[in-house]
């Protein structure tokens, strides 16, 4: 199962400025047309409930899986309680062969904490924010093997590292 982590942030590592905060308000279109095409390819995204919500609404063309203590009512999406080895079993038993975590900050952390994470692609846009939510935190360190570096636009730089085997 290829577990792609995919995360636009700001040049001091921040995923957000508060965590209402939607990624549009500050990301490039071309980052979005590139989160578009990644999950469509991959078919299936999973986020948390707070990230969900800066978004409002299921992602088209995609199978939409939300993190939540508690079951939400948004049509179109699959609200799953579960860790998040539970969730990739579940869709590994179901044939899925790639999905996507799209955040926010506590997905991600659990994710890499848990050693899922086979893939990492992150878009550095040209903005400090002095402050704001970090990418993932809570685990030991973990070693990337840089693939390949794609220039989405003049200022827009997208990385994609493979998580190396430990
Ligand atoms: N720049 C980017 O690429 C990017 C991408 C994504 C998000 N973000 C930003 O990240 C921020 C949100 O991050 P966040 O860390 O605050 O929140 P989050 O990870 O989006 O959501 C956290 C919520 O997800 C649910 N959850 C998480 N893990 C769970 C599990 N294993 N089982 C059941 N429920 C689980 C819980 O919801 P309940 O409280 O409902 O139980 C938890 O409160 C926003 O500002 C967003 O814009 C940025």
């Amino acid at each position: 199962m290829r577990v792609v982590l995919i995360a636009a942030i700001s040049a001091d590592g921040k995923i957000a400025q508060s965590p209402l905060q939607s990624s549009l308000a500050w990301t490039s279109k071309e980052d979005t047309a590139f989160f578009v095409e990644k999950t469509k390819e991959a078919g299936v995204v999973i986020m948390g409930r707070r990230t969900f919500e800066t978004i409002g609404r299921p992602l088209k063309g995609r199978r939409l899986i939300v993190l939540s203590e508690t079951p939400g009512a948004v049509e179109g999406v699959e609200y799953v309680n579960a860790s998040p080895r539970d969730v990739i079993e579940r869709l590994e038993r179901e044939g899925v062969t790639q999905v996507v975590v799209g955040g926010g900050s506590s997905v991600y952390s659990q994710f890499l904490h848990a050693g899922l994470v086979t893939d990492v692609y992150l878009t550095v846009e040209p903005i400090l924010f002095g402050g704001g939510v970090h990418l993932a935190e809570g685990f030991d360190p973990i070693q990337l093997s840089l693939v390949e570096v794609t220039k989405l636009n003049a200022q827009t730089v997208l990385l994609h590292y493979q998580v190396a085997p430990s």
